[in-house]
């Protein structure tokens, strides 16, 4: 079978990592995701132990047509019968780029006539199925979405708050900061605990997909007891019962706060991830940052991205905020934040280089991430602009704690 996992764009080469820990097959990262070939093992393999891919797609066909009637002849030549039995129903999605057949609405319809007749019946019932007709340079790539439901959409994150991140997302951030797992992790602006659960999930070793159901499992070649063999080898391989994740999350917002602690329930993190109701600047979760002399735990999080702001001068307070509790942890605390605006994220004080562009949901967002105390950082020793950065001394004293207003104006709406 040959197979392609989607990514979010910029998250393709920490994908191709994942996917050579989970097959023995050879991989190929290119632009929006990973090809690779595989059996029917590597698929299910694929779709319960990768947490960076959004969608995982079969590979159909590919040819070249730069008319109708060709499109149509070599679309019905494809084993559409076998592929997609008597189960589901299909609808086909064209995309067109730089080739004579150009108008997608069209290529669509005759795909759709051609499937139905290679199938040899009219649509019954039951899930639908996504083809999807790619033509570039007059190129045709016919693939089959295997997913249905994204890959990224777990099944434990069912009370949102504000501004969630999508869990792909917030794994790849994790995966980004250097953040040990047998070391703590905080995140101070936690939302509905996306990163917690994350990391948590990550640390234990639990399988991103193990909660859901995969639309292939309505497809003829589905094998339950191959698929459940699959399941079993693989927890057995990336399980770590024994690890004990230290995993802190913080947010004023107290819906957000209960809506973390249900979703870490569900995801089956309950025990080792705790939530506090506290804005940043009196939030006791740093703490178990401080206690530690030997292991430094990190600051993951997705700070306010302030859209909604008026005066930008609210977040930068928040960063700054956000830079004097950073500034009272040791050095060599990995911190890593994803952000919209990298202008507004050097507020925090710590040099911080962009690990990876992506995109949530159309808006362009990046990760960033460093390590306290680094050259220029905050706890370097003699960090010039430490103060202009922060707005207060850089000391790990309790006085630096103390965003320059009260907690309530340094708090951003969004
Ligand atoms: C972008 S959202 C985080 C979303 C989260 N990653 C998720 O997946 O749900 C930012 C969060 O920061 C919180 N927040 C805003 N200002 C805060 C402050 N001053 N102290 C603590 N939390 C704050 C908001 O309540 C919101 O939940």
């Amino acid at each position: 079978m040959q197979l392609f996992v989607a990514s979010a764009p910029g998250v393709e080469a920490l994908l191709e990592a994942e996917l050579q820990r989970l097959t023995k097959f050879e991989t190929k990262a290119v632009p929006g995701g990973v090809e690779l070939e595989g059996d029917a093992t590597t698929l299910y393999r694929i779709a319960l132990g990768s947490g960076l891919g959004t969608h995982l797609m079969l590979r159909l066909g590919t040819f070249s047509a730069r008319r109708f009637e060709v499109l149509v002849r070599k679309t019905a030549k494809l084993p559409f019968r076998a592929i997609l039995g008597d189960d589901v129903r299909f609808e086909v999605t064209a995309k067109c780029r730089k080739s004579r057949l150009h108008h997608t609405g069209a290529v669509a319809e005759r795909v759709t006539t051609a499937v139905a007749e290679a199938r040899g019946y009219g649509q019954k019932s039951g899930p639908l199925v996504a083809i999807q007709c790619r033509i570039e340079h007059d190129e045709v790539t016919l693939s089959l979405d295997l997913t249905g439901e994204p890959l990224w959409k777990r099944g434990y994150r069912s009370e949102t708050a504000k501004a969630p991140l999508r869990e792909d997302l917030a794994l790849a951030l994790v995966l980004s900061s250097g953040w040990d797992p047998t070391t703590p992790l905080v995140d101070p602006f936690c939302g509905s605990g996306t990163i917690l659960i994350e990391a948590a999930r990550h640390a234990l070793g639990l399988l991103p997909g193990s909660g859901r159901s995969f639309l292939f499992e309505a497809l003829p070649f589905f094998d339950r007891g191959r698929f459940l063999a699959a399941r079993d080898s693989l927890q057995a391989e990336m399980g770590r019962p024994d690890a004990a994740p230290l995993i802190r999350g913080a947010d004023r917002n107290a819906g957000a706060v209960e809506a973390a602690r249900n979703n870490a329930k569900r995801g089956q993190v309950g025990h080792v991830v705790t939530v506090e109701e506290a804005a940043i600047s009196k939030a006791m979760v740093f703490d178990v940052l401080k206690e530690s002399t030997e292991t430094h735990g990190a600051v993951v999080s997705n700070p306010p991205h302030g859209h909604r702001v008026g005066d930008p001068r609210t977040l930068q307070r928040l960063y700054q905020s956000l830079g004097n509790r950073i500034g009272e942890l040791p050095d060599g605390c990995p911190v890593a934040l994803l952000v919209r605006d990298a202008r507004i994220a050097r507020s925090v004080g710590v040099p911080l280089e962009t690990r990876l562009l992506t995109d949530q949901g159309g808006t362009k967002v990046r990760i960033l991430a460093g390590v306290t105390g680094a050259r220029g950082g905050p706890n370097a020793k003699g960090a010039k602009g430490a103060k202009d950065a922060r707005g207060s001394k850089s000391s790990k004293s309790s006085k630096s704690s103390k965003s320059p207003k009260s907690s309530k104006s340094t708090e951003s709406p969004s």
